[in-house]
């Protein structure tokens, strides 16, 4: 396949980030199957993709012949074979379970053509470890969006050993018809190079509140202010969830068995209490509950 020549698409995991991955290849004008093993969640999707467009018609970003064009273009469906059948390019994005990923993978590579690429979304699995089950390891490859996709625009590739030149252009020029900025990771590395960073951040902001440098209060006020982050660390944790937190750190201990891998003394004692930020109500900060409507 030449680079760029994707053009139809399947999307395998309609969640938080499937439905609007498959929205992206949608609007990029591919003719894309969205594949789920739960129907309600292909419904959910379904009814989400057409609020956000509804939303872009609305903003004036996109007419409303074109988002009713880029809705047509999505096809929605629980089996697998009928979704990867003519797929050039599949784009993985169910739970994060290697067994559960690899499970897909080898499913994928009975069933999709010999040229279709076969990538994942996953933040953490390696794309070495999906290409081991298939027979086609030169065309995998890690496409890791950032949620929510629709609006956030970078997407890391990553290549493993033996990804092909042909499949790593092919990821940057799907990203790139997508309206995506992508960037070429050309080593796997765990957590890529987003996710690395902001751990370093979030590692030296724990550092300094749990010194009694400062609050975390005005750790935030510190980082908006004279970095120009649109969030404090500590407002991020919030965000993404305390329980993310522990839990990503809580396997990294358990794979390395690296005392200094265990989560912070002050994400513990949140997590044990079930302070896990704005989705329980607490975290850092406190958030007034949603009034019942
Ligand atoms: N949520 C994020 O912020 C985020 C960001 C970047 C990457 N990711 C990655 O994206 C992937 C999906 O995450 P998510 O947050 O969208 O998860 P999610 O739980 O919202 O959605 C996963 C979907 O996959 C479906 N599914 C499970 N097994 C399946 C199978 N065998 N075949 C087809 N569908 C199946 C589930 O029914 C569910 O609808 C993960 O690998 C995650 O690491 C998530």
């Amino acid at each position: 396949m030449e680079p760029g020549a994707a053009r139809r698409l399947c999307v395998v995991g309609a969640g938080t980030m499937g439905h609007q991955i498959a929205m992206l290849g949608a609007l990029a004008g591919c003719a894309t199957h969205v594949v789920d093993v739960r129907p309600d969640a292909l419904e959910r999707a379904q009814v989400a993709n057409r609020a956000h467009m509804a939303r872009w018609v609305e903003r004036g970003r996109l007419t409303a012949q074109d988002a009713a064009d880029a809705l047509g273009r999505l096809r929605w469906t629980t089996r697998l074979e009928e979704g990867a059948a003519d797929a050039d390019f599949v784009i993985e994005a169910v739970i994060e379970r290697l067994e559960d990923k690899q499970a897909v993978f080898t499913a994928l590579d009975r069933l999709a053509p010999a040229h279709a690429v076969l990538a994942t979304n996953s933040s953490t699995i390696r794309s070495s470890f999906l290409a081991s089950v298939t027979a086609r390891a030169d065309r995998v490859c890690n496409m890791h969006f950032f949620n929510p996709p629709l609006v956030m625009e970078l997407v890391e590739v990553v290549v493993h050993p033996a990804t092909s030149e042909a499949t790593a252009a092919a990821a940057l020029a799907l990203a790139r018809r997508m309206g995506r900025t992508p960037v070429l990771l050309r080593k796997e590395i765990s957590g890529f190079v987003v996710n690395r960073i902001l751990a370093a951040i979030m590692d030296e902001a724990l550092r300094l509140y749990e010194g009694g440098i400062a609050s975390f209060e005005d750790i935030d006020i510190a980082v908006k202010k004279g970095l120009r982050h649109p969030m404090g660390p500590f407002e991020l944790m919030d965000f993404n969830g305390i329980d993310v937190a522990y839990n990503v750190r809580m396997q990294r201990y358990r794979e390395t068995g690296d005392e200094l891998q265990k989560p912070a003394r002050s994400i513990e004692e949140r997590y044990g209490r079930g302070e896990w930020g704005r989705k329980t109500g607490k975290g850092w900060y406190a958030y007034p509950r949603p009034e019942p409507s």
